[in-house]
């Protein structure tokens, strides 16, 4: 096990009837004016915006709205609420959505004190000193975002998916409310079921050794999964089963899944960041849905053990040769993986072959990148050859 600090400063309030609460969170942390940044109007549809609201001017809390904020987030957008905060002086942000909103409102909260352009903070120029409180009411249980420092976001003058992480954007508090995740579409629910998977087995893989405790905790974030994934298609108001979905999504990217890990191997969310910046079409967890277990097939020789213990821990694959247990488990995820309506190859998400070219030009702007395996251009090539 690695040396690490583990440091997590985001309050998270969990449960039903949580959202009534915010307006109560922002007043105890003195604030009085929020930019009420929301994605396009799916809280409006189920009655999230309503309570917000309510709980707000409860609570005497102005706001100021920005909408529009679309999923695989852009730079224009947080252009324009960055203004928008400045120019009303606000003392904090609210952001009411899935991961677009929330990774929006950390470009907002930390750009809102940068002088130049916030693109800067995801090019690694600078790193952001200072960041306006965020408060976040989460809608959609995926990516972690609300309760970590990283934020997604794409340039789309140049076709660039680009991610920072820092503590100072790490939300003040995040209200998860799985009821109100009652109303999202089936492949919503999916794309969140794969995207958490992936960000446990991006630390998983990374090669790190003697990490029993954190695997385990893995293992059972993995099997909640897949477990709660299968019960939400089938009812997807049950609520024991969304809200077993929703911590285990938190958990699957907060630190707890990383403990003494080598800090995640991440290739894979390289690989896929290019697929949606080249298509914002596709949805981040169709998108790993595709890549992931390619990138296991490229790189399972590395690491056949753990492609094993996987195998056996998560599917109750047996067998004496420990390849073929590491082969059937990748498989495995494969199927489960169309079982539950993801898309597993590049044809599935409309790309040609020759797109091949232009995903691993954009890839590439980052490589080389992996932890468990240094990805070169010519591995990223063949990485989506084996997804197309
Ligand atoms: O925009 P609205 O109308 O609100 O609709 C959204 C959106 O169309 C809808 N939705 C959200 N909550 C709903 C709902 N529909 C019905 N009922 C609800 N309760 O769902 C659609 C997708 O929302 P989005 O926020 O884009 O999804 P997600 O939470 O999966 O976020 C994906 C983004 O997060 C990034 C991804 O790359 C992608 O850009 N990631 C962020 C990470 C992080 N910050 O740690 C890590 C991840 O690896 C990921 O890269
Ligand atoms: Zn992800």
């Amino acid at each position: 096990m690695r040396n690490f600090v583990f440091y997590n400063p985001t309050k998270l309030v969990f449960g039903k009837n949580t959202i009534d609460k915010i307006g109560e969170y922002l007043k105890k942390g003195k604030i009085k004016k929020v930019l009420f940044l929301a994605g396009g109007g799916s809280i409006k549809k189920n009655g999230v915006y309503e309570r917000v609201v309510r709980s707000l001017i409860e609570n005497d809390i102005e706001k100021v709205e920005v909408w529009g904020v679309r999923p695989n987030p852009v730079l224009s957008k947080v252009e324009e609420a960055i203004e928008v905060a400045k120019k009303e002086s606000v003392e904090a942000i609210l952001a009411v959505g899935g991961g677009s909103v929330i990774d929006s409102a950390k470009a907002v909260a930390a750009g809102y004190y940068y002088e130049g352009n916030v693109w800067d903070f995801y090019l690694e120029k600078v790193r952001p000193k200072k960041a306006l409180p965020l408060y976040t009411v989460l809608t959609l249980s995926a990516t972690g975002t609300e309760m970590n420092g990283n934020t997604v976001l794409t340039n789309e003058r140049t076709t660039e998916k680009f991610a920072f992480g820092s503590i100072v954007v790490y939300p003040k508090v995040s209200i998860v409310d799985p009821e109100v995740q009652f109303s999202l579409p089936e492949h919503q629910i999916v794309n969140g079921a794969v995207d958490a998977i992936s960000h446990v087995m991006e630390y998983y893989f990374d090669g790190a050794e003697n990490t029993e405790l954190t695997d385990r905790i893995d293992e059972g974030i993995i099997l909640t999964l897949i477990e709660t994934t299968e019960k939400l298609l089938e009812n997807p108001k049950d609520y024991e089963a969304r809200a077993n979905f929703a911590l285990s999504t938190t958990l699957a990217l907060n630190g707890i899944s990383g403990l003494g890990h080598k800090g995640g191997d991440w290739a894979s969310h390289e690989l896929e960041h290019a697929i949606s910046a080249l298509n914002p079409e596709v949805a981040h967890g169709a998108g790993l849905a595709v890549v992931f277990p390619a990138w296991m097939e490229y790189v399972f020789t590395k690491n056949v053990e753990k492609f094993a213990k996987f195998g056996e821990n998560i599917f109750g694959i047996k067998d004496d040769n420990t390849e073929e247990v590491a082969k059937k488990a990748i498989r495995s995820l494969r199927n489960w993986y169309k079982k539950i309506g993801a898309p597993i190859t590049l044809k599935e998400l409309n790309f040609d072959y020759s797109d091949i070219d232009n995903l691993t030009e954009i890839a590439c702007k980052h490589a080389p990148f992996g932890e468990l395996v240094k990805l070169e251009k010519e591995d990223i090539r063949k990485i989506y050859e084996i997804a197309y």
